[in-house]
């Protein structure tokens, strides 16, 4: 699913970023010019980012 439109950034490349190490929309930002235009995208990024931080997270707890 498309978050960006302006970019044509999705999901999987926002997730990407945040295996990458990225841990908010500023730093997604930095790799990817998400909400650079428009800036309509950035309260849906959020939300992406926070899940694939909180996969991450739970990934880790059950390799452990
Ligand atoms: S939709 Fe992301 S900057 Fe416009």
């Amino acid at each position: 699913m498309f978050v960006c439109i302006c970019h044509g950034i999705n999901e999987k490349a926002i997730q990407k970023a945040v295996s990458e190490g990225a841990k908010n929309v500023r730093e997604v930002r930095k790799t990817l010019n998400l909400g650079s235009q428009c800036g309509q995208c950035v309260r849906q990024a959020h939300e992406v980012i926070e899940q694939a931080k909180a996969s991450a997270q739970k990934a880790q707890f059950y390799a452990a």
